[in-house]
């Protein structure tokens, strides 16, 4: 025991020791104020010259693999890059020399060949690394020839200035330095200005500025070593804007303005007494989805948790999976452009703006006459309603994003049986994976060359205005899948599938599900044989398998084939080979992490707000519980059982409305015999959501009365706050812990015209709008 604490204390001092001399090993380099000529680097030996504090240093930092060369605060644990030389050049090996030479200045030399690091147009004497960070090359006359301050890349340092007609662009990472997508301008006519790095110069590419056009042809934008940021008028020498104020400490303190690499330009400080890290004091913006350019063409901008996400126009998929920038195709084409014969309808994207440029306004007093005049003219692929204006769109569209702020809608034309509204990208998952489960392409091979020729024209007509637009070619982008409509069984072949229903896989109020194996396509299904369906017509129950057959949502179970024969109702659904979310939920050892659960809450709202508003006839589920969420091999929740609540008979949705008394998952509306609405379906997936968060059942009996009704023991806590008796010794985030109680806490309310819509929740659950305190879940009773 004692032998082994001193081994391990010996082990820790060793680790120390170990750490510090590699500390210094790395800044093993000479103290170099002064930079003669036949001075060289190497990234592994003397691999940088310092300042004379040995704050900052000029030579080769470590990138990936490879080495980039730079300057680089060397005095701090976070080496951060402020300057880069060549920055879009490959990263040299550790076998490269960088050498200060009179004739040709500083070259690197690597495998024989010779590259500038820095041109300058005299032969250069000497070159000196200053404390504020400036590298600045001298002639033999000792006049500065070159210095880093004149060359910025990403970064000011407190006392540089941008100059006018100069800019910054932005790195594209955190850790890779070479150039990005976006810039900051200090333009001529006296605007600071951001714009992506792929647009053109002008205002409706920007996505930020000072507005100080006007003033002057030799405005420069300045930094202080107080972390003052403004723009000085050079002409008149006086200040035009400050964009800070300035007066932060200046002992042991750094400043640093970056445009990052998300498009974001910040002042950021740092404390060297407490080695802490970087700090934002100022930024252009706190919006992620602000900078124009993240995401590419025909795709918008979402804030999840205050991060940014791309996500495609209904009917669309990313270009390149994983990247947001090369922006969202077609994946299907209409057989007609017009809705002639019922192929497309309209989808709304609403509180989403774009880039202003219609090819015709129509002044129209309802939303709906819009959707009619796009659906009409064969040209226009989305039109925008706002303030009883209509504005007819080509593709492609551009920096779309959600405000919530904005009432615009975007109305998008979309063909008749498709899904794929919410095509977010997950990491991990093949494209082509997604594109087969998602995008279930109605029964379409035909291309009507009518939309082709329209994207290509739009895209054709928009490259001679702008650059490249990636081209739109039909055979890539049309995905034929399997059939779509769920095909017809016969009895018979259910009971071969199934093996004579050997194996049962679960029993729920609408039946029995047993495991099969469709020999066809060797899949796996599951078959649900229904029970106390009403004995309705043939016809009826074929159209409600219809309405069902035509879902289509990555959160959702799809339905493959069905049996209508005699008095038999059999529904054959893909199978889910991770059990329900009960499972998953209530058994200690499936138990996901929270950020799991909170994923898999925010993907069950997806599937719910599907059915009720997304999908051609709203669906109310009726019945959502964990049982009924089914995970599939990614682990990620899919929703069953979704509109059969029509097929039941009347007197089995009495049973159905549970036992009297108990809080279940049934709303009270179905108690009070008033009609239900989608809030039914809100009030269960705030329980469901609550079950998620606690991780355990609605009801438990065996616990202390106080905490045995789910509902009543949140809303306790949260009431007296005391969040945390919640999930136990659990390490959870508190700020999405509260943000799902909250939101389970509206949802379950009594009063259903209070509950929020499912878009609602989403964007509560997903960070997006801020949620108000709940009120008591009963303290609108009374006023039923
Ligand atoms: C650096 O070089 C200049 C001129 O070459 C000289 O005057 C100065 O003293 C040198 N400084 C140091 C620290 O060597
Ligand atoms: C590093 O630089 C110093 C000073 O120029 C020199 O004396 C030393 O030999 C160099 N070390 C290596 C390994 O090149
Ligand atoms: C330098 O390293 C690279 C990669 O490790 C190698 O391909 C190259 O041959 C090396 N050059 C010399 C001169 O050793
Ligand atoms: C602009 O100001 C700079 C000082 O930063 C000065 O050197 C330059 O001559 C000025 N240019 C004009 C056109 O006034
Ligand atoms: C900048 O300086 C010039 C020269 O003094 C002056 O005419 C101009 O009004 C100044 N601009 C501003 C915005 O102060
Ligand atoms: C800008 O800030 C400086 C220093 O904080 C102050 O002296 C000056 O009055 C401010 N100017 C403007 C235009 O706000
Ligand atoms: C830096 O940290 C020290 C020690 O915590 C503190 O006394 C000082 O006020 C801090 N400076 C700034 C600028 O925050
Ligand atoms: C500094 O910030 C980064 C990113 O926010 C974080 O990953 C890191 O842990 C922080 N370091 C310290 C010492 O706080
Ligand atoms: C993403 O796509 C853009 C546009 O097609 C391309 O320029 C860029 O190199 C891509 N980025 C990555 C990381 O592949």
């Amino acid at each position: 025991m004692h032998r082994a604490q001193n081994l391990s204390m010996a082990s820790v001092i060793l680790f120390l020791f170990l750490s510090f001399t590699l500390f210094f090993t790395a800044l093993a380099q000479q103290r170099y104020s002064n930079i003669s000529l036949g001075s060289s680097l190497t990234p592994t030996t003397n691999s940088s010259w310092l300042s004379p504090s040995g704050l900052y240093a000029f030579g080769f930092y470590q990138q990936g693999s490879g080495y980039g060369i730079g300057v680089f605060i060397a005095g701090i644990p976070q080496k951060t890059v402020v300057w880069t030389a060549n920055r879009d050049d490959p990263l040299v090996h550790s076998n490269a020399t960088l050498l200060f030479t009179s004739d040709s200045g500083l070259v690197l030399e690597a495998q024989g060949q010779t590259t500038q690091v820095i041109s300058t147009s005299e032969s250069p004497y000497s070159a000196s690394l200053f404390d504020s960070g400036n590298f600045v090359v001298y002639n033999s006359d000792r006049h500065i020839i070159w210095q880093s301050f004149d060359n910025p890349t990403d970064t000011l340092l407190s006392t540089q200035r941008l100059e006018a007609n100069s800019r910054l662009f932005s790195a594209v990472s955190q850790t890779d330095h070479s150039t990005g997508i976006f810039r900051l301008v200090m333009q001529a006519d006296g605007n600071l200005v951001q714009y992506a790095v792929t647009t053109t110069v002008t205002t409706k590419d920007a996505y930020w500025a000072t507005g100080t056009d006007g003033q002057g042809n030799n405005v420069t934008l300045n930094l202080d070593d107080d972390g003052h940021l403004y723009l000085f008028n050079f002409t008149g020498f006086n200040i035009i804007k400050n964009l800070t104020d300035g007066r932060y400490p200046t002992q042991k303190t750094i400043y640093i303005v970056r445009i990052d690499f998300d498009g974001i330009f910040r002042l950021y400080s740092y404390n060297l007494t407490q080695n802490g890290n970087w700090s934002v004091l100022w930024s252009s913006t706190n919006n992620k989805c602000d900078p124009k350019g993240l995401c590419g063409f025909n795709s918008y901008c979402v804030l999840n948790d205050l991060e940014p996400q791309c996500l495609c126009l209904p009917q669309f998929t990313h270009v390149v999976q994983n990247n947001w920038t090369a922006g969202c195709e077609r994946n299907f084409f209409p057989e007609s452009c017009k809705d002639d014969n019922g192929d497309i309808r309209i989808q709304e994207l609403t509180n989403t703006v774009w880039e202003d440029n219609p090819y015709s306004v129509l002044s129209l007093s309802f939303k709906e006459d819009c959707e009619r005049a796009c659906l009409e003219d064969c040209d226009c692929v989305a039109a925008f309603f706002k303030d009883r204006q209509c504005k007819k769109q080509r593709l492609p569209l551009r920096y779309g994003k959600r405000d919530m702020g904005d009432s615009n809608s975007a109305l998008i034309k979309v063909g008749k049986s498709i899904s794929t509204t919410t095509d977010r990208v997950e990491p991990g998952k093949k494209k082509s994976d997604q594109l087969g489960r998602g995008i279930l392409i109605a029964s379409v091979s035909i291309v009507a060359l009518g939309l082709v020729m329209l994207a290509i024209s739009g895209f054709l007509l928009y490259k001679s205005r702008a650059q490249p637009y990636k081209r739109i070619n039909a055979n890539e982008n049309i995905v034929l899948c399997e059939e779509v409509a769920p095909r017809s069984f016969t009895f018979a072949e259910l009971e071969e599938i199934t093996d004579g229903f050997r194996e049962e896989i679960g029993r729920g109020s609408f039946g029995t599900v047993y495991k099969g194996l469709v020999s066809s396509t060797q899949k796996v299904a599951a078959v649900k044989r229904l029970e106390g369906v009403v004995s309705q017509g043939e016809k009826e129950f074929q159209t409600e398998v219809k309405v069902i057959g035509k879902t289509h949502h990555k959160n959702l179970v799809r339905l493959l084939g069905y049996c209508n024969e005699g008095p038999n109702r059999l529904l054959v659904y893909e199978y889910m080979s991770n059990g329900s979310l009960a499972d998953l939920l209530f058994s200690p050892e499936k138990r996901p992490c929270f950020t799991e659960r909170v994923e898999i809450a925010r993907n069950i709202a997806r599937g719910i707000l599907y059915l009720h508003e997304e999908c051609e006839t709203q669906i109310i589920h009726c019945d959502i519980k964990p049982q009924n969420i089914l995970i599939d091999e990614y682990r990620s929740p899919k929703i069953c059982d979704f509109g059969l609540a029509k097929l039941l008979k009347p007197d089995q949705t009495k049973t159905f409305t549970g036992i009297r008394g108990t809080r279940g998952y049934v709303a009270p509306e179905w108690h009070r015999k008033l009609p239900v609405t989608v809030k039914a379906d809100v009030y269960s997936f705030g329980i469901v959501l609550l079950e998620i968060a606690c991780c355990r059942r609605n009801v438990d009996q065996n616990l202390p009365e106080i905490e045995s009704i789910l509902v009543d023991w949140v809303y306790h806590c949260f009431e007296a706050g005391e969040m945390d008796k919640l999930v136990g010794d659990e390490e959870v985030d508190k700020r999405l812990m509260d943000r799902m109680i909250k939101v389970g806490l509206w949802c379950t309310l009594d009063e259903p015209s209070i509950r929020p819509s499912m878009k609602k929740v989403l964007l509560m659950l997903e960070g997006t709008v801020d949620i108000p305190v709940p009120p008591s879940p009963t303290s609108f009773l009374t006023c039923i």
